[in-house]
């Protein structure tokens, strides 16, 4: 298995070159795009490390799935999937096109940028900080690390520039979907996204959706297995963005993407997997990184179709 690992990171690597780095956020532009490393984590708690496994990273969307399983635990499926939908969408993560041409003018699904804004407002909490509090809490218990700290700079640089997501939200909360204060909504979802990590940890993460919501190092339900079929199904479809039939073809597992860099894997009752490579391609994925998921998926038989 190391080995498998080791030869799909020197086989892709190449494919860096011809992805960048996002720089719509000033300081993702600092990210090296030459890294690409990667961690598989399985549910007997054995790990493999490869390439530049030490690169730190933001997490970016990928922290759209500990918002949507506190979403789902603290609110319940039918008020979460009364405010936002749970189909795929072929615009850009980030745009704000169909929020207003659709009739009941709710995001597509939990993982474009306008459904994960409507989820973080629906986590336990009554202000911005406790709802803050409760998603860190849960990526803490699901990376088994007590360490997971936000990059301040990156936050910063989030919040200056973060545009696009405050025309969003504001869009939101005029269509009643977002009920509290948008500025703190919107201050929570930046700093979620600028949770750093290193792909062990997102691994651990992958590992225990893999296991059924149990994290395989102390046997404790961490997320509810009905929350966590849902979040298996919202990544299969939406997990990619506007590339997510393509990855389901070729790599054929539950995954989520960030510009970071990171992908993250979920191979069902069998293990997590992270790579991170923030050279990225068009639609916001790392380049590299996808293909050493497909040839991941192809050595160790992962697809589940
Ligand atoms: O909201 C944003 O634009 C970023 N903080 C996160 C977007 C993201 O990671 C999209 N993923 N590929």
């Amino acid at each position: 298995m190391e080995s498998i690992l080791k030869n799909a990171i020197e086989n892709n690597k190449k494919w860096t070159e011809f992805g960048q780095v996002a720089s719509y956020i000033p300081e993702l532009a600092k990210g090296n795009s030459e890294a690409l490393g990667a961690c598989i984590f399985d549910t007997n708690c054995n790990m493999i490390l490869g390439g530049d496994y030490d690169t730190r990273f933001t997490i970016q969307s990928v922290s759209k799935v500990a918002i949507l399983i506190c979403a789902l635990i603290d609110k319940g499926k039918k008020t979460v999937f009364s405010k936002v939908g749970m189909e795929p969408s072929t615009d850009p993560f980030n745009s704000l096109a169909k929020l207003e041409t659709r009739e009941s003018h709710k995001p597509l699904n939990p993982f474009i940028n306008a459904g994960a804004i409507v989820c973080t407002s629906l986590a336990s909490g009554d202000n911005g900080i406790e709802k803050f509090n409760r998603i860190h809490n849960m990526i803490k218990r699901m990376t088994n690390n007590d360490e997971i700290e936000v990059n301040h700079s990156v936050y910063r640089s989030e919040k200056l520039t973060g545009n696009t997501n405050r025309a969003i939200a504001y869009y939101l909360k005029g269509a009643n979907i977002i009920e509290k204060d948008v500025e703190d909504v919107l201050d929570t979802y930046f700093k979620l996204c600028s949770i750093e990590m290193v792909v062990e940890d997102v691994a651990k993460m992958a590992c225990v959706i893999a296991n059924d919501g149990i994290a395989p190092w102390s046997n404790e339900q961490i997320i509810p297995k009905e929350v966590n079929g849902i979040v298996k199904a919202i990544m299969i479809t939406c997990g990619l963005y506007d590339s997510s039939g393509e990855f389901s073809v070729n790599v054929g597992t539950p995954a989520k993407s960030g510009v970071g860099g990171c992908i993250m894997a979920v191979a069902p009752n069998n293990m997590g997997i992270a790579v991170v490579g923030p050279a990225l391609d068009m639609h916001g994925n790392s380049i590299a990184g996808k293909k050493v998921l497909e040839e991941l998926s192809q050595q160790l038989n992962l697809s589940m179709f």
